[in-house]
């Protein structure tokens, strides 16, 4: 019974944009109307200082339990709210993808003035592509942008899913009035530089009719009302199943900033955005109300404290109630985990967590047990999958200048490996490692990562190979027949398995030709 109600009673979502869409005003006013911080420019200033330090995680130290601000909770309306911020930089988009997968919905921040970038383009394909029900908002609207048609009809072209705006916005820029409710037919007017968390000051305008409106308004809302029309004619009905299943988006305008239209973001979280679902592990499917506990990581953070080289596993709740001190078996290895200094994210607090359910993310700190993609169970033998690891794009050698740290060189490459920061190969021939990344800033992030916190001067250089596929087969003796007979492209990444390197694309297709019994994937789910 407990169970039931605490799992329908979570809601956990990303908030995703493009970088400067206005992603963490967003995030922090979500947390002021929440309640759950009460000085706007925290969660900015966190954001100023983890840019500070190259833009990994900003650090906070209290007995020797460090939480991170890429994810917190807050409750709202009866309703608990775990909210997951994802690195903006496309380079660090794997990453996206795996906090992608550890949650039920995702906030989608368009900035009205660029409209859909790559950004948001691709981490959307990702919510696509796993069904995952999004949440427009269309920011800055204080600001000259573009038209509200415009953007709508671009987000439903880019996106390919149909959009039902919820509000639509009365002018911008300097002439931005308000926007109109379309659910509850109401207008609420906009003040600038609101800073008050309360919605109850906005004016809200039930007839619109009135002339005394119409002269104050003037052409805006002229303008607004034929589009709404318009609008009203073409989009489709609000469907809570299309929008469950990622095929339809509801559209909201506002200004974060101006703590304007947030309130509305919040309410549909609460309203419309699913409670944690069904999970699919290799043996099975995992209800989320099932009373044993099962989760999975999903980020490996490294720690805050060098000294101890300790790390956070983020742990995505699949199922049960955490308890803790309860003892927790990794399915990969079989080991059990201690859980007596499990951390919870509540905003701005700071404590240990005594109980979480499905849809919860728990930080459990260790010194390398966890490793991304994870089961933790309390006993039973289940995987989840979907965690994705994405072929690399760039091939990189490492050379250390001081051939007496290699020692170092390896234990800094295996953990950064292990954190998902950097994928790292062993070749099958030679003892030179391969790095591979997505994105170009990943190494700049490793080699400063192994010079300051494992002493390591470190240098890359391109490597021949520009690509690599996992390779798999039915028959194991037919892998090690395709091993044996190419043991130059041959190497494992971080949990042994083995990929096929190629310079050209051609090259793996010949392989592919000639070896129909192995199976090349651009993509490794699972631990
Ligand atoms: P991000 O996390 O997506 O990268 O975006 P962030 O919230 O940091 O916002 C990017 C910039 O956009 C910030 O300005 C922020 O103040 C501004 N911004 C956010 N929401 C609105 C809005 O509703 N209207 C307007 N006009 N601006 C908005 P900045 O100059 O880069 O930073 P700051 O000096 O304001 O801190």
């Amino acid at each position: 019974m407990t169970i039931d109600h605490e799992v329908k009673r979570r809601r956990t979502f990303a908030i995703i944009s493009h970088p400067d869409a206005g992603k963490t005003t967003l995030t922090e006013k979500l947390l002021l109307f929440a309640g759950a911080i009460h000085i706007a420019g925290s969660v900015k200033a966190r954001k100023a200082s983890r840019h500070a330090t190259s833009d990994w995680m900003e650090i906070e130290k209290q007995r020797g339990i460090s939480v991170a601000s890429s994810v917190m909770q807050m409750e709202y309306r009866g309703c608990v709210i775990n909210l997951l911020d994802t690195p903006g930089h496309q380079d660090f988009s794997e990453d996206t993808y795996r906090v992608l997968t550890a949650v039920d919905a995702a906030l989608m921040v368009i900035d009205a003035a660029n409209g859909v970038e790559s950004q948001t383009l691709r981490l959307l394909q990702v919510c696509r592509a796993r069904n995952t029900p999004i949440i427009t908002f269309v920011n800055k609207l204080d600001r000259e942008v573009r038209e509200p048609l415009d953007l709508i009809d671009e987000i439903e072209r880019t996106l390919g899913m149909d959009v039902v705006p919820f509000t639509w916005p009365v002018g911008s820029g300097k002439r931005f009035h308000g926007v109109y409710d379309l659910r509850h037919e109401l207008m609420r007017v906009f003040r600038p530089g609101m800073d008050h968390a309360e919605q109850k000051d906005t004016t809200i305008i039930t007839d619109l009719g009135d002339p005394a409106v119409t002269k104050r308004f003037g052409a805006n809302l002229e303008q607004a009302r034929q589009e709404i029309d318009l609008i009203k004619g073409a989009a489709p009905e609000f469907d809570q199943a299309a929008f469950l299943a990622g095929q339809q988006t509801p559209v909201f305008f506002g200004s974060a900033i101006n703590n304007f239209g947030v309130q509305e973001v919040l309410d549909t979280l609460v309203d419309l955005a699913p409670p944690p679902g069904t999970r699919k592990a290799i043996q099975r499917e995992i209800l989320p109300t099932e009373n044993k506990f099962s989760g999975v990581v999903f980020k490996i953070q490294a720690n805050m404290n060098p000294a101890h080289r300790d790390r956070i596993a983020f742990v995505r709740i699949c199922s049960g109630e955490f308890r803790r001190g309860m003892s927790l078996k990794v399915v990969r290895s079989g080991k059990d985990v201690r859980t007596s200094t499990v951390v919870s994210f509540l905003s701005q607090r700071r404590e240990l967590l005594e109980t979480a359910y499905a849809g919860d993310i728990i930080g459990i700190p260790n010194h390398g047990t966890l490793q991304l993609a994870d089961t933790l169970t309390e006993g039973d033998n289940l995987q989840f999958t979907g965690l994705p690891f994405f072929a690399p794009e760039i091939f990189q050698t490492v050379e250390i200048a001081d051939p007496l740290r290699s020692k170092q060189l390896k234990l800094g490459l295996t953990q950064l490996g292990e954190e998902g920061a950097i994928q790292v190969f062993r070749p099958h021939l030679g003892s030179i490692l391969l790095l591979g990344a997505v994105g170009q800033l990943q190494f700049e992030v490793v080699t400063h990562r192994l010079k300051h916190e494992y002493g390591v001067e470190a240098r890359v250089a391109p490597a021949k190979y520009q690509l690599a596929r996992w390779v798999t087969a039915e028959m194991p003796r037919e892998l090690q027949r395709f091993i044996d007979a190419n043991t130059h492209r041959i190497a494992y990444d971080a949990v042994d398995a083995p990929t096929f390197l190629a310079s050209f694309s051609a090259e793996i297709s010949v392989a592919e030709e000639n070896w129909p019994g192995i199976r090349f994937h651009k993509m490794r789910e699972h631990a």
